[in-house]
């Protein structure tokens, strides 16, 4: 291609665009934190403020790996607080605190001789010290009456958490200094600046209130500063339930490397994940699901619920009975009925957010659902079914405080889906049991009850023989005119292109972008970028005059690369005199924040922010969401994804993926499809669980989040998935994804997940695996192999192809000139 498209800014101004998505951040931050504990001491007006703790001045604005962000600047709680008018009073712990984490910051940096390989420094990222003990001294010092104390995490792609102090655990030094600003301070704040919940302890008891800040993008500082002022009202919900201890968590003690075999992940806990597992088993939470403080107090009255052209509605009243305004979340979840099929004690079926409601003010919120929201799988008849019985509907604002207010009663078991059993076990799974009668206490006597008759339910079979992809006419022709080289090249993407390739359409720092090869015949490449919190480019980088992207000043990809060898840094730095170019994206909350806000419009606007972005640097496939299940607190990407609920995931997921392809040509890839819960040895890690824990917990997300927003893109997972890397199931890529839900657009494998000895590109082609990515020769090898032996059909290839095509064509990257 002759022509290239560069288009990045020259300036680095900041523009309308940046400032205007720096607001969308900030209000994501407002609405996805969670107030936990609060006894009266918060708010607290500008003042005297003391704070302590790794969090205060490095506050965490998200984990590490493929889901960093390269923004221009972020505002940390100290300086959020600042910036609101308090007075920091806690001078020398926090200048105590910078000496230690630039020495601790230097060791780290430093040790990369041990760790030389960037997977294992990704896989390393450096924890933030927990400064040294707040001592009483540093308490009379203070002369204050509030002390905050921040705890910080960092996690990210490639290992999971340990079950260590440090980790999971508080560390003695961090728990001796919260006890010491509970007894010295007469407010004091514990605030949890991690992307996954941790254990606390004890100390909840002993502080007067616990924020979870989790890990809030660039503007969670000034978002931070405005909840604890009140100036805003939280509204943020959890989105897991807490366990007390570790050892509540169900299966914990198997968990990754804690079975001893990170080759094999048994999922024994079934479909009893979160509070399913809680409420079922009748262990208590910590805080529950769903749960989240508010400043003011809200009444929600149900008002009635209906089933009409095949969906149920329901009314909800929520008024503000308090003093200040406020924004909450109505909550609906279904106790299900006893049968056949052993089934969780409730669910959630739906949930809307209202505005913000002044005292006394009040919004009727509808909430509807369809059948399937309630069926359950049953693997004998491979159906989604409806048992008979009765569906106590419970609202409220959490999955604890939910009471019954509605009764679906219906005559006979229907199937709302006839479906085929997909990923049969190849091991055997001993899942956990509930309790016998565990609905029995809940009440049903006097509450308006809807009479459903099975035929009033459709029932959908789903069909797996007649697949037609809708290719344009000019698609068609093309395809007509590839040989098997030309169409196995289409599904092999390039290398990590803005890194190294700066031809055709060209962004620095982008992971991978498709062939170049049919650039002459109008077919151009286009270009793929990491979230989930944001759109991941280079900041600030440089081109050579013969062309070569470089880095520049210590801005690389991905923080872990700071420790890459001084001399391959150098290498690939840029020399004075080469142009400068600069890319300033948002930065986010991490996944787990933003589905904190349980504001599905609230995504849409933040999914639209990030297209904005993409199409100004030429940027087609954004890599996010990503939806998998927190199925355990130490699943290192746990802060990427969402929560440990499907029907939350789906739907945030969903309003997300309709931001971002509400610019018609950028397109959203959720992702990782599917159960990718591990990180320890996750390219050989086998996920074993019954099909039916997989429909109901792990691909529901995916289904709802493709149902409702059909995004353009699907990646699948690095892991096996009973005994078959994802990207060759064509159970996956095509029975489920395709005939069942009706997804039309692009498949694309995790990076190198059919480098050998993982999936096999050929395997990928027939399951319906379109791309892969970033892709390399031995791809492309096993494709045409795979054709010459018959395994792989000419039309097989000519589908993937045309889908790969198909998408590119349509990209909206392609009407960016020359800048
Ligand atoms: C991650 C993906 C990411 C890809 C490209 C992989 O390591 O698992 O989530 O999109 O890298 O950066």
């Amino acid at each position: 291609m002759e022509k290239r498209y560069i288009s990045a800014a020259r300036t680095d101004a900041v523009t309308e665009r940046e400032a205007e998505n720096r607001e969308v951040s900030y209000r994501a931050a407002l609405e996805g934190i969670v107030l936990l504990k609060n006894d009266g001491a918060l708010p607290v007006k500008p003042g005297k403020i003391a704070l302590y703790g790794a969090g205060a001045t490095r506050t965490v604005k998200g984990g590490t790996g493929s889901g960093e962000v390269n923004e221009r600047s972020v505002i940390s709680i100290k300086e959020g607080l600042e910036l609101a008018g308090y007075e920091i009073v806690s001078r020398r712990w926090l200048d105590d605190y910078e000496k230690e984490y630039e020495s601790k910051y230097s060791d780290w940096l430093h040790m990369r001789g041990v760790k030389e390989s960037l997977i294992d420094n990704m896989a390393n990222p450096f924890q933030p010290p927990a400064g040294r003990f707040v001592i009483e001294t540093d308490a009379d010092e203070a002369d204050c009456d509030t002390a905050i104390y921040v705890v910080a995490r960092q996690a990210g792609e490639g290992s999971d958490k340990k079950l260590e102090r440090g980790e999971f655990n508080l560390t003695g030094l961090e728990r001796s200094s919260i006890e010491r600003i509970a007894k010295s301070f007469k407010n004091s704040v514990l605030v949890i600046n991690s992307g996954s919940y941790m254990d606390i302890g004890d100390l909840d008891e002993k502080v007067s209130a616990v924020i979870y800040y989790c890990q809030q993008g660039m503007e969670g500082g000034h978002a931070f500063a405005d909840i604890l002022s009140g100036a805003v009202s939280p509204s943020g919900k959890l989105t897991d339930s807490w366990a007390r201890c570790y050892e509540d968590v169900p299966n914990g003690e198997n968990y990754s490397y804690l079975s001893g075999d990170t080759s094999k992940e048994f999922y024994n806990e079934g479909i009893f994940v979160g509070y399913r597992y809680f409420d079922t088993f009748n262990v208590a939470p910590r805080y529950p699901f769903g749960f989240g403080l508010s400043y003011t107090e809200f009444e929600t009255v149900f008002r009635g619920i209906e089933y009409r052209s095949g969906e149920f509605a329901a009314a909800l009243t929520v008024k503000n009975t308090g003093s200040v305004s406020g924004r909450e979340v109505a909550q609906v979840y279904a106790y299900l009925p006893e049968g056949t099929l052993v089934k969780e004690k409730k669910r959630l079926v739906g949930f809307a957010k209202t505005k913000t409601l002044n005292p006394g003010e009040e919004q009727t919120l509808n909430i509807s659902f369809t059948p399937d929201y309630l069926a359950s799988y049953c693997e004998s008849r491979a159906e989604k079914l409806l048992e008979a019985g009765k569906y106590i509907i419970a609202a409220g604002n959490s999955s604890a405080s939910a009471i019954p207010a509605a009764v679906i009663e219906l005559d006979e078991t229907v199937a709302v889906y006839k479906l085929k059993n997909i990923c049969t076990p190849q091991k055997s799974i001993k899942e956990i049991m509930p309790p016998e009668g565990k609905n029995a206490t809940v009440p049903s006597e006097g509450l308006q009850t809807l009479s459903l008759k099975a035929e009033d339910i459709k029932t959908v079979k789903a069909d797996y023989y007649t697949l037609k992809p809708a290719f344009d006419a000019k698609v068609e022709k093309m395809l007509d005119e590839m040989s098997v080289r030309d169409m196995t090249e289409m599904c092999v993407g390039a290398g990590l292109g803005g890194m190294t390739e700066t031809d055709g359409i060209y962004a620095p720092g982008t992971v991978g972008r498709t062939t170049m090869r049919f650039a002459s015949k109008g077919v151009p490449n286009v270009n793929l970028s990491d979230g989930p919190a944001g759109l991941r480019l280079l900041k600030c980088s440089a081109l050579t005059k013969n062309g070569k992207q470089k880095f520049k000043d210590g801005n690389f990809m991905m923080s872990s690369m700071v420790r890459l060898p001084k001399a391959i840094q150098k290498l690939l730095s840029a020399k004075d005199g080469d142009e400068v170019l600069y890319q300033f994206t948002t930065s986010f909350p991490v996944g787990t924040a933003l589905a904190q806000s349980w504001n599905t419009e609230l995504m849409e606007e933040v999914g639209r922010a990030i297209s904005r972005e993409m199409t100004e640097y030429g940027i087609t496939y954004w890599l996010a969401p990503a939806m998998n299940i927190h199925r355990n607190p130490l699943c290192g990407r746990n802060f990427e994804y969402l929560s440990e609920d499907p029907v939350l995931t789906g739907k945030i997921a969903a309003g997300l993926c309709r931001g971002v392809e509400s610019i018609s040509g950028n397109y959203a890839v959720i992702k990782h499809f599917a159960c990718n819960n591990v990180e320890d040895n996750r390219t050989h890690s086998d996920s074993i669980l019954t099909e039916r824990t997989l429909r109901e917990i792990y691909l529901r997300g995916f289904e709802i989040a493709v149902r409702e927003a059909q995004p353009g893109g699907v990646m699948t997972s690095y892991n096996l998935l009973n005994g078959t890397y994802t990207p060759d199931s064509r159970d996956l890529c095509t029975a489920v994804l395709r005939n069942e839900w009706g997804f039309t657009g692009l498949v694309m494998t995790d990076w190198f997940s059919t480098a050998p000895g993982q999936g096999n590109a050929a395997g990928a082609i027939v399951a319906g695996n379109d791309l892969m990515m970033p892709g390399q020769g031995t791809d492309k090898l096993s494709i045409l192999i795979g054709v010459m032996r018959g395994d792989v059909s000419r039309s097989e290839l000519r589908i993937c192809a045309g889908r790969v095509l198909q998408a590119v064509l349509n990209a909206k990257a392609l009407e960016i000139t020359d800048r």
